[in-house]
């Protein structure tokens, strides 16, 4: 429960061998755990009794998430001197990597997003694949892509295309995107090939799980930097008070769940026997309604609501480039993905009560 400035880290790391022998201490490591991902999951992990976690982001965490760590770090992922402090001091059975710069964000600059998208990737990875051997257990790594890995052309073809599959249009428009899919990669290469030629080759050093997250619409943070972030941003603003310009068309359509529902599904992922796993990366989705269509709905339950559309052409042909929707079936046969949410529920039980909530409080 303390924040671990880089520094303390190191002078930390310095004294570890006889403060606390040889045995590290067990722990489960999630790095960009202020974002809206971790926010949840850190919550979720804490409530079903985990009590070994230890956290990473660039900033620090606040209070309320930092009471639900064992200890807290502020670092960058990319500082593999922090990464090595790290290995010193824990026996890591589970990484959960959330951190990277979103789609919006990255294309202003997409030479150090990949430094944090893929060199940070790689450093996890590789945290892992040492832990593995050094403890002799598979560590499992668990990690968050996105459906910015397709690229699908034009409006047409995206119209077109429908429920599309894991294995079809992967060419991302965006950095982020191209991240992304070379992330999965590694993953999968770690997991299923790495050191495939070396005689002394540990097998299946890692266990790497990943989904592929659609927009993901959260009541208890305001997203940034990402381009799905219109759909969350539309409600925070009308639950606020604020005005609200949407920066794609009326027509826009792609997937959508709720951060509770993505939790629950990393968190089920996480838990799945290895057994009924047919591969690393899947698809999930709940609802893909048109932005007129979630507009709509915003007016219904704020009905002070003020949205109009002001679409931001670049930011718009990113998300034409996304697909209307994806098909998930191999999540739900392999391991029973069902979301709890669509569309209406997602308002009426999730996002109207908490919104409404978080701002009545400020
Ligand atoms: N939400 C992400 C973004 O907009 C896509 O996964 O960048």
């Amino acid at each position: 429960m303390t924040v671990t400035e880089t520094s303390e880290v190191m002078a930390a790391s310095q004294s570890a061998p006889s403060e606390r022998g040889v045995r590290r201490d067990i722990a489960t490591l999630v790095t960009g755990a202020g974002g809206e991902v971790g926010h949840g999951l850190i919550a979720a992990l804490h409530a079903a009794g985990r009590k070994d976690i230890i956290a990473i982001d660039i900033r620090a965490l606040d209070d309320r998430q930092r009471a639900l760590c064992r200890e807290t770090y502020v670092g960058d992922i990319c500082e593999t001197a922090l990464l090595g402090r790290l290995q010193s001091m824990y026996e890591i059975t589970e990484v959960y990597h959330l951190a990277a710069l979103l789609s919006t964000r990255t294309e202003f600059v997409p030479e150090a997003a990949h430094a944090v998208n893929v060199g940070g990737m790689f450093n996890l990875l590789r945290l892992a694949a040492d832990q593995a051997r050094s403890h002799g257990k598979r560590v499992r790594f668990m990690f968050p892509s996105s459906i910015a890995v397709y690229g699908l052309g034009d409006l047409k073809t995206k119209n077109r295309a429908g429920a599309i599959g894991e294995d079809q249009y992967l060419q991302p428009t965006t950095m982020y995107g191209c991240n992304k899919v070379y992330c999965e990669n590694l993953g999968r290469y770690y997991a299923r090939h790495y050191r495939q030629l070396a005689q002394d080759r540990m097998d299946h050093i890692l266990d790497f799980r990943c989904i592929r997250f659609p927009g993901l619409i959260s009541a208890e943070t305001v997203p940034c930097g990402g381009t799905s972030d219109f759909a969350a941003q539309m409600v925070h603003a009308a639950a606020e008070g604020k005005p609200y310009a949407c920066f794609v068309r009326p027509d826009t359509r792609m997937a959508f769940m709720t951060m509770p529902d993505a939790i629950e599904a990393f968190l089920r992922l996480a838990g799945a026997d290895a057994g009924h796993l047919s591969r690393c990366v899947y698809n999930v989705t709940s609802f893909n309604p048109s932005a007129a269509e979630f507009a709509d709905l915003v007016r219904e339950y704020f009905p002070a609501a003020r949205i109009s559309f002001e679409p931001d052409p670049q930011r718009q042909a990113i998300v034409d480039s996304w697909p209307v929707d994806v098909d998930d079936t191999a999540a739900r046969t392999d391991w029973g993905y069902s979301p709890k949410h669509d569309l209406r529920s997602a308002f009426e039980e999730y996002l109207v009560p908490n919104v409404t909530a978080r701002y009545a409080k400020s």
